[in-house]
């Protein structure tokens, strides 16, 4: 079968929530808040996971408290290291699931259980599967953004931190590669590599709404500017970078890199943390509308939008949200993240 017939099961359409707008809160309610979420922590010998895309507030907050705010790799890392008994995962599903999955002796809970992932959503684990058994003799990579079932259907997970070794690694193999479900970043794995590869034509529909045309435009009229873009994005757009990372890569070089301006690619969360690391540099959004059009999401993640310190201090006082995933499956999905995590250690 040809690589290009292969490389369009269908797949469900995804439903994107309206930006969920929580009521903004006064300063004296934000201090009440978090002080009731820091002595709920201490209480339910609690820690904060929070990732860069969510409300800058959480992300501050999970630093006080000796938690972390990180990439999806370093949360997965993080919360295996945590003497603390519960995890709260301030992130989308899959964020809580993988720490689960880590620590399944521990509670794992999250401010919305709902908040999910398009990429997820987008990538069923029966069609996967399906998908999967048509070609016994390619290696299965899922990309982290993918729910327990499908990584208990994998060989490898990979973040978008450590994508590029692993397939490099693999490729030197002589393996063949099953990739999913994020068409945008398999393509430009691909490209690096030149790994054989076949892609599920899943997507995230935050970064697929940055516009090649209109970032040509703002390149000139901002051209000391370096471009930050993270692999989810159209080719168009990564073809276009001078930093092309996860996250953590691309808040790096908003602090490394001697340029005084950035265009970003990336959700807009990020930029709590880029203003921490480099307060004296101009960070700009890159453009998600193009000629006419609208966007949906705006750079801003609707799912991460979900959590919140109010959402976060009903779920510490209630205990609900918790994630529960069967021995059996977790003992399946952890093997491809175990694999990841492994590989990550020979890297250091
Ligand atoms: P990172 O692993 O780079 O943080 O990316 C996670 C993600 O969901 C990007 O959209
Ligand atoms: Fe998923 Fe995209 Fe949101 Fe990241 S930004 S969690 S890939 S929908």
């Amino acid at each position: 079968m040809s690589l290009n017939k292969v490389d369009s099961p269908a797949i469900p359409n995804v439903y994107v929530p309206d930006n969920p707008v929580w009521p903004s809160l006064t300063k004296t309610e934000v201090l009440d808040l978090k002080n009731q979420i820091k002595s709920l922590l201490k209480e339910h010998n609690a820690v904060l996971v929070a990732h860069y895309y969510t409300d800058g507030l959480l992300q501050d907050l999970a630093e006080e408290t000796g938690g972390c705010v990180a990439d999806s790799l370093e949360m997965a890392r993080f919360g295996a290291e945590q003497s603390a008994e519960t995890l709260v995962v301030c992130g989308v599903r899959f964020m809580g699931e993988t720490s689960k999955i880590l620590n399944i002796e521990k509670r794992v809970l999250m401010p919305d259980l709902a908040a999910t992932c398009s990429l997820d959503e987008g990538c069923p684990a029966d069609m996967f599967t399906n998908y999967c058994d048509q070609f016994p003799d390619h290696t299965v990579v899922v990309y982290a953004n993918t729910s327990a079932e499908v990584k208990a259907r994998s060989d490898w997970v990979v973040t978008s931190g450590i994508a590029l070794p692993i397939v490099k690694h693999l490729a030197e193999k002589g393996e063949k590669i099953l990739w999913g479900p994020d068409k945008h970043l398999g393509r430009y794995v691909q490209r690096l590599t030149g790994a054989e590869m076949i892609f599920w034509p899943g997507s995230c529909v935050v970064h697929e709404e940055f516009r090649s045309v209109a970032l040509e435009r703002m390149r000139k009229l901002h051209p000391e500017a370096a471009i930050l873009v993270h692999p989810e994005s159209p080719e168009q757009v990564v073809d276009q970078a001078d930093v092309i990372g996860s996250t953590t890569a691309l808040i790096n070089a908003v602090k490394t890199m001697d340029r005084k301006e950035f265009i970003v690619a990336t959700d807009a969360g990020i930029f709590n943390k880029m203003r921490q690391v480099a307060p004296d540099k101009i960070l700009l959004e890159a453009p998600t509308m193009g000629e006419g059009a609208t966007c949906q999401s705006c750079a801003r993640c609707p799912w991460m939008g979900m959590n919140s310190l109010q959402n976060l201090a009903e779920v510490l006082k209630s205990g609900s949200n918790e994630i529960h995933i069967t021995a059996e499956l977790a003992e399946k999905a952890r093997i491809p993240i175990q694999r990841m995590l492994d590989f990550a250690k020979t890297m250091k």
